[in-house]
């Protein structure tokens, strides 16, 4: 596995890393002895960069991710995220200074480690000037909690203001075939300051693997029957898309997920990929996207199959498209 150096960081992340949401939540039933092999399977193959957010399967993410990593931690680097709060089927958002102390330190708890390599706000705080939270975040570095700061879903603008406050090594975002919203600006700004960037939900959230065929195929509480991409109409638009990807895969003599991945491979060298499976077969797949030869032609042919805009609905439910890009 191919490491890099990860944006104005002196951390190596493997090219592409791996999601573990969905080993506690959002896509139905997961298995914690499933989850737990594949993320030693992970380390054994050179996967180093692991993906947690305080707010998945409410901790319980971050519990799994420490038990699996508690022999490795020297080999892996740990990125957590704050500022979603549950209160059981209540979601706010949370950046408040006093907040993002309390938030570290549980999240620290429960992965059982000293320091979090890469801290990320999951989502802007509407009613905290950005500065008030990455001041708070700047402070857990100085306590030496923290060893990097990220942002999710920030606009071009909030990430210069929060620099202004405290170095920022990587904004994540969703950033795949079937959502270019980075391409408006946040990409650019990433790069104009070295900021790494990493790509979450580079499958389309497993749609363009060609594995999800029908609405049923998704367990009755499964997140994604909620995502308006995955409804109705918008399903049944989408699927089009998917063929012509699987189409283009079979040319090229990959899955489509690793064509997926190689696309976004081919976007830059300071884009990091993390696909989120919990097994065995589907993480080494992913991890083989790095042997696919991505050419100038296939380029341009994957353009013509997906320009930006080319998905069928928004990539969030009404209310949660109000705090993305922010
Ligand atoms: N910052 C944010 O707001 C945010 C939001 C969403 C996600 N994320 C992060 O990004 C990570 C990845 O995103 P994601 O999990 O939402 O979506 P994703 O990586 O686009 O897709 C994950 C889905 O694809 C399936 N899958 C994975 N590899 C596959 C393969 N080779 N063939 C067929 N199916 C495959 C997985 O199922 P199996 O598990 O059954 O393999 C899962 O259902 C998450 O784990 C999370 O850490 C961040």
């Amino acid at each position: 596995m191919e490491t890099r150096p990860f944006g104005n960081t002196d951390l190596k992340v493997s090219r592409i890393g791996l999601g573990c949401m969905g080993m506690s939540d959002f896509y139905g039933a997961h298995d914690d002895a499933e989850s737990l092999d594949t993320l030693l399977q992970a380390i054994d193959i050179g996967v180093n960069f692991f993906d947690t957010a305080d707010m998945y399967g409410n901790g319980q993410n971050e519990a799994l991710l420490g038990t699996g990593i508690k022999l490795h931690r020297d080999e892996v680097v740990i990125a957590t995220k704050f500022g979603i709060v549950l209160d059981n089927d209540k979601r706010s958002i949370n950046g408040r200074p006093e907040y993002v102390k309390t938030a570290c330190d549980a999240s620290l708890h429960r992965l059982k480690i000293d320091t979090i390599d890469l801290y990320y706000l999951h989502r802007v705080d509407p009613h905290t000037p950005i500065e008030d939270t990455v001041g708070a975040m700047a402070d857990l570095v100085s306590a030496g909690k923290v060893r990097y700061l990220g942002l999710s879903e920030v606009s071009a603008d909030t990430l210069r203001r929060a620099m202004n406050e405290h170095p920022i090594a990587a904004v994540q975002s969703e950033y795949s075939l079937w959502s270019r919203d980075p391409e408006a600006g946040i990409l650019d700004a990433c790069r104009e300051h070295g900021v790494a960037f990493v790509a979450y939900s580079p499958l389309g959230r497993g749609f363009l693997t060609g594995r999800i065929r029908s609405f049923e195929d998704l367990d009755e509480d499964d997140w994604r029957r909620r995502n308006p991409r995955f409804q109705g109409r918008n399903f049944e638009a989408n699927l089009a898309l998917v063929d012509a990807i699987e189409e283009m895969a079979e040319y090229k003599g990959c899955t489509p997920a690793q064509l997926a991945l190689a696309w976004l491979l081919a976007q830059g060298k300071d884009v990091f990929p993390i696909p989120g499976t919990r097994r065995v077969e589907r993480l080494k797949e992913n991890a083989a996207a790095l042997e696919i030869e991505i050419t100038r032609q296939d380029l341009d042919r994957l353009e013509e199959i997906a320009p930006p805009g080319a998905a069928d609905g928004e990539r969030y439910p009404e209310e949660a498209m109000r705090s993305i890009n922010a």
